[in-house]
């Protein structure tokens, strides 16, 4: 991958976490980008003489090719005009989404159909796949207990969070090759849940989130384009040690609330990761730390100290390792860092030490205090991004 594009996706994923913060969170997304065509190629009158606003919803002359439909308790999806191209239907009423609710409406690339009462059943069958310029499919916050399938092939990012879906045939995802989100947090996944290969087919996927579900284990296979990963809080208590072979772009894993009480001294030696969060485990023994890794979370886990050799078994004064952030509050510490931290770690500025869990001594009382540098509480954190 060529450095500007990396550059651009890096920038693409800590945008997405700001934006999920807001899709996933807020109940309102942002206003749609602006479809700006070259003056030649815009031609207002025309497109709204041919745009019938639907009677329910409101239609703006500055976004010509969405209509907005949000809040409305809509039991029903509207008359949708030909040449929408967005769509907002999120917090209302509708059960279903019938055969005929697209039917004109060929041109849709976004729609937004969250927190509604969808039920799998009643979604027409094949009713999303016909939408051959559908890029964005937003489903969140329904009464969903299967994927609709099948889906088109232009979808880019799917959100099936906050719905009840406990498997994943194996066509579910078919043919979706430009798909590069996909967000199936809160539900009720389990190992099982997996058939076929199914993520690991989705060779453009980048975004990766499976948070608040059943997993027990890491999923079998996943793309060998993934960047980003999150499997936060389900039952996930063991990591075989090539596991993130398959997965060598990673730039940033959360497993933080799962059940790992150790994983594999290398498991993470992965060249491009910056961002790591395990706190809540169980972990008690360090494992390597790879040279870019920028932010890692460990708090609340069972570590007692910290062996800086096997985190820095060696130091490369021209290469350094990168990290800046460490989290290690309401472990088990007891004593305080060893000197040996910075000669590991000389970028750190911030390690948020907090409370730990055991009994205060007088030496544990004192300020905490790093050498001189003030060690930060919770509260200074950076950000701890992801949404549920
Ligand atoms: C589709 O368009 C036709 C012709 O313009 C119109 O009669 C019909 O009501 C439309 N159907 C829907 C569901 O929008
Ligand atoms: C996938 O994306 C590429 C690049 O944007 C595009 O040219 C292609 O048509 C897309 N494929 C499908 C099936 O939409
Ligand atoms: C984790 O998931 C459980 C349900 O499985 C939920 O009750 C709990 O609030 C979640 N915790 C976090 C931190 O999201
Ligand atoms: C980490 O991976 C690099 C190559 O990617 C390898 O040279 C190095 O020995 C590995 N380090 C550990 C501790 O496994
Ligand atoms: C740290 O780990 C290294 C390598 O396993 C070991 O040799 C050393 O004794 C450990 N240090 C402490 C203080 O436990």
């Amino acid at each position: 991958m060529a450095f500007t594009t990396r550059l651009s996706i890096l920038i693409f994923l800590f945008n997405t976490n700001i934006l999920c913060q807001v899709e996933c969170d807020d109940p309102l997304p942002p206003p749609p980008p602006p479809q700006f065509r070259t003056s030649a190629q815009y031609h207002f009158p025309y497109i709204h003489q041919s745009f019938q606003c639907a009677s329910e919803c409101r239609c703006s002359p500055f976004f010509p090719f969405a209509m907005y439909c949000e809040s409305r308790k809509l039991k029903y999806i509207p008359n949708i005009p030909a040449g929408t191209h967005y769509l907002y239907l999120q917090h209302n009423e509708i059960e279903a989404v019938p055969e005929k609710a697209f039917i004109n409406a060929t041109s849709l690339q976004e729609i937004h159909l969250s927190y509604n009462k969808i039920k799998s059943s009643m979604i027409d069958k094949g009713i999303f796949g016909r939408l051959k310029s559908l890029v964005h499919l937003h489903l969140e916050h329904n009464k969903l207990d299967k994927v609709p399938s099948p889906l088109p092939s232009s979808l880019e990012r799917l959100f099936l969070g906050f719905n009840k879906i406990s498997k994943l045939p194996g066509d579910t995802f078919h043919g979706l090759v430009n798909i590069t989100m996909l967000n199936l947090c809160n539900n009720q996944l389990t190992d099982g849940s997996f058939k076929g290969n199914i993520l690991a087919r989705m060779k453009s996927l980048m975004q990766v989130n499976l948070c608040n579900n059943k997993l027990k284990s890491m999923p079998a296979e996943l793309p060998a384009s993934l960047l980003q990963l999150s499997v936060e809080n389900n039952s996930i208590s063991s990591l075989p040690p090539n596991y993130f072979k398959k997965v060598p772009h990673l730039i940033s894993l959360r497993m933080a609330h799962n059940k790992l009480k150790e994983v594999p001294y290398a498991v993470f030696n992965l060249s491009n990761l910056l961002e790591l969060n395990m706190g809540y485990n169980k972990l008690s023994q360090a494992f390597y730390i790879p040279r870019r890794l920028e932010h890692l979370y460990l708090n609340h886990n069972h570590f007692t100290r910290f062996n800086i050799t096997l985190m820095c078994p060696t130091t490369d004064l021209q290469n350094p390792k990168q990290l800046t952030y460490m989290r290690v509050d309401k472990n088990m510490l007891t004593r305080r860092f060893d000197a040996f931290l910075f000669a590991c770690f000389p970028r750190l500025q911030a390690l948020v030490y907090g409370e730990q869990n055991v009994a205060p001594t007088a030496e544990h009382r004192r300020e905490p205090r790093l050498f001189g540098m003030p060690v930060t509480s919770p509260d200074g954190e950076p950000d701890n991004p992801l949404p549920y």
